[in-house]
């Protein structure tokens, strides 16, 4: 059973999700039944819909899933509406303008998927598509997401902890980072085939933390936002989601996770290593060298002329997380 929504990009302003229309729609799928047990509540069958674009290719659609909701009480959250957060992306694979994604990745296809987990671990790992969806519990994270060039959501993430992902594959106590890689797939993702288009970017893109870091409760693997599956121009079927640090660290579209002993290399810092560093952590007291990070643009609203300016927190306001930098200089440490 499918449960169709309309395209995010189909949508105006007006049309946009706030936080009353999402939590009626849950309930409302509740009431139908269909956010019991199990996770993927739909099969993808675009083909049998006959939802294809204008090029005859199927059009990615997003499916529903059922998920523990999130204990945050979302009556005081103010959430960056859905359609915002569908068609405001950084996701260099599908061109370099903040527009691009929604409408590069539309005919994105994810399933089959192969994740895999290897390394330094006891026990490798190998997901496939379902695999995502149906291997961990599912839960809803509201978490806000502070890009380096200063502006934030509040998003409704769904996902599950990396630690529990970690825990299966079993790291050999040698492990001290966790690697993260990006798919590679030119014929799918334009920005891979010519370095311009792609923002001068070295693919696939990949990403790390400290293995503490990674095993941090907070450290998200997420398959959905706003009750469904993810949207490709958000990391479909599957991406990293660490909210203490700049958006960057949140890689999309998760292919590999490999445990290692050394610090591995990342796609911003390979690029501009005096601009972005491995660690990324929010932090209003260092500013990028081209700007300020002290305050940020934070996107509650559709609305273009939106000037709702907002004082930076340290850890993007995620102070458990201060433990784990105990007696770093964090000016240094970017
Ligand atoms: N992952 C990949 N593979 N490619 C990218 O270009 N952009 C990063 C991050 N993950 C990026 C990526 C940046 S700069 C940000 S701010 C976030 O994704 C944006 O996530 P969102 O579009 O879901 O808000």
């Amino acid at each position: 059973m499918l449960i169709r929504s309309p395209k995010s990009s189909q949508l105006s302003e007006n049309q946009v999700t706030d936080q009353k229309v999402y939590n009626n729609r849950r309930e409302i799928l509740k009431g139908l039944g269909y956010l019991g047990a199990g996770t993927l509540l739909t099969s993808n069958s675009a083909n049998a819909f006959g939802l294809f674009g204008s090029d005859d290719k199927p059009e990615f659609q997003t499916q529903a899933l059922s998920f523990k909701e999130s204990p945050q009480l979302k009556e005081q959250t103010i959430l960056t509406p859905e359609q915002k957060v569908t068609t405001h992306n950084n996701f260099y694979e599908f061109g370099t303008g903040k527009s691009d994604p929604v409408e590069a990745a539309k005919h994105f296809k994810v399933d089959p998927w192969k994740l895999t987990i290897d390394g330094l671990v006891e026990t490798p790992v190998t997901l496939g598509y379902e695999d995502l969806y149906s291997a961990f519990d599912l839960e809803e994270r509201i978490y806000r997401l502070r890009c380096v060039e200063a502006w934030s959501m509040v998003i409704p993430w769904i996902g599950f902890p990396l630690h529990k992902l970690l825990q299966k594959a079993k790291p050999l106590s040698s492990a001290k980072y966790v690697a993260f890689e990006t798919l590679y797939d030119p014929q799918q993702m334009p920005g891979q085939k010519r370095r311009f288009s792609g923002g001068g970017l070295d693919y696939p893109y990949v990403e790390g933390l400290r293995l503490d870091e990674a095993a941090h409760p907070l450290t998200l693997m997420s398959v959905g936002l706003y009750g469904k599956t993810l949207p490709p121009q958000n990391g479909a079927p599957i991406r990293l989601v660490v909210p203490w640090k700049y958006g960057f660290k949140s890689i999309k579209s998760v292919v590999s996770i490999r445990l290692t002993d050394k610090m591995p290399a990342t796609t911003w810092n390979r690029l501009a290593p005096s601009e972005y560093g491995f660690y990324a952590n929010v932090n209003p007291m260092v500013d990028h060298p081209r700007w300020s990070q002290a305050s940020e643009r934070k996107i509650t609203t559709g609305s273009l002329f939106n000037r709702n300016r907002v004082p930076t927190q340290l850890f993007n306001g995620y102070e458990e997380v201060a433990p784990l930098y105990k007696g770093m200089d964090l000016a240094r440490y970017i």
